[in-house]
């Protein structure tokens, strides 16, 4: 009789988002007039910028003729785009990163959980706490996490890092000693960010200690702050200890369209094992490339159109933002993020817990938002709500929390 992997038995209830969905279907069912608004997961509402539908336009008629047809993209990407990424990404910032250490793929997600893959069961993890679950989810599922206590919701092998209100949401080095430390900045689920030599003290720790960093730079794009880093490359010594991970689904509206990369420089190595030959054997291996019409309309992210466009884009989200942060400090809550990052944290009000807050703004508000909870046992106490909504939405959406009292 085969036989199941049994790490994912240990994974408790169902994925964070799903979870949502579901909870929102059902109390739709039950009130079928009732307008929700979802401020919930991350999702983009906007359209694709022009200059992206005019390259996906153009790529789909290459596609319709013999003589520009394309079948199975390079391993690595198309150059055109590890190019566009290599310069506007890196080489503007100061970043030393080649084209060929850029894996394009179909997003942050897949390869945040993939990437543990390439190291040994035996890692042991640090992640922040609260986290974006599938950092945590996809360890338990390969079997490095150990057992898990439902009472705390901690899993024994893994290093938790606390990001609170006193620690400014920054975690501090970790006391044990972690192989593999995942960071995302600016973060999900906090919208906190780190300075540059914040970082840098996590470069040289890694370094010091033969850790790698998993760095996810999902959210780059709407750092508005002065000495916050885009990427982690902008640290010396990065090249040696970190894995860098961008999206195209936040700065530039594809979550629906799917685009990704990831970075694994050549200087990276366990011992004389370079982690970018692991890498690239994986992708190989178990990925047949992001479209040729996608890899093209990432491409004109980068044009000068693209740019301006995306610029406004990012714009139209941060004013989002700004109305939930006002908004909600004028109703009395305690707010942060949401200036470097599309994602405003708040203190659930009194004695609510996150779950408690969730059914209280869904029932009487009818808005969705994400309790902290499912982002870790630091995340109780305090609840995600994104600036991805429409405008009016968003408007709307903060003129019925505040009248809740
Ligand atoms: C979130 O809501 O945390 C994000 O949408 C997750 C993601 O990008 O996968």
């Amino acid at each position: 009789m085969f036989k199941i992997n049994e790490n994912y038995l240990k994974l408790p209830g169902s994925y964070l988002f799903s979870t949502i969905g579901k909870k929102v279907a059902a109390y739709q069912e039950k009130n079928p007039d009732r307008k929700i608004i979802r401020l919930g997961i991350g999702d983009v509402t906007q359209p694709l910028a022009p200059a992206v539908i005019e390259a996906l336009h153009n790529a789909v008629d290459e596609m319709g003729d013999s003589a520009t047809f394309h079948g199975y993209a390079p391993d690595l990407g198309y150059e055109f785009l590890r190019k566009a990424i290599a310069v506007n990404d890196y080489a503007q910032r100061g970043c030393d990163i080649q084209p060929d250490e850029i894996f394009v793929s179909d997003g942050a997600k897949c390869d945040s959980g993939n990437i543990q893959e390439i190291f040994s069961i035996d890692n042991k993890i640090a992640v922040c706490d609260p986290v974006y679950p599938v950092y945590v989810d996809t360890n338990v599922m390969a079997g490095r996490t150990g057992t898990y206590d439902s009472v705390k919701e901690m899993w024994s092998d893994v290093i938790y890092m606390p990001c609170t209100q006193e620690n400014g949401f920054v975690p501090e080095l970790p006391e044990a000693a972690p192989d593999i430390i995942y960071l995302c900045f600016p973060n999900n689920p906090t919208g906190s960010t780190i300075t540059k030599s914040g970082l840098q003290a996590w470069v040289d720790y890694a370094n010091r200690t033969g850790a790698v960093i998993i760095y996810d730079a999902a959210y780059e794009a709407y750092i508005s702050e002065k000495d916050v880093p885009h990427s982690i490359y902008e640290c010396e010594g990065a090249r040696t200890c970190a894995i860098e991970l961008r999206s195209f689904s936040k700065n530039a509206g594809f979550t629906g369209v799917r685009l990704g990369f990831t970075v694994v420089p050549r200087d990276l190595k366990a011992g004389d094992v370079p982690l970018h030959d692991l890498w690239a054997r994986r992708h190989g291996t178990k990925y047949n490339g992001a479209p040729y019409i996608v890899q093209r309309a990432g491409e004109a992210v980068y044009s000068d159109a693209g740019k301006t466009q995306l610029k406004e884009q990012v714009a139209y989200y941060m004013k989002n933002a700004k109305i939930i942060l006002e908004g909600l400090k004028k109703a009395g809550y305690s707010v942060s993020g949401g200036v470097n990052a599309p994602y405003i944290w708040l203190k659930t009000p009194g004695s609510m817990t996150s779950w408690e807050f969730f059914d209280h703004l869904l029932f009487k508000a009818g808005v969705v938002g994400t309790p902290g909870a499912g982002f870790g046992p630091s995340g109780e106490g305090y609840f995600r709500l994104t600036a991805f909504g429409s405008h009016e939405n968003t408007i709307e959406a903060i003129e019925r929390i505040k009248k809740l009292g």
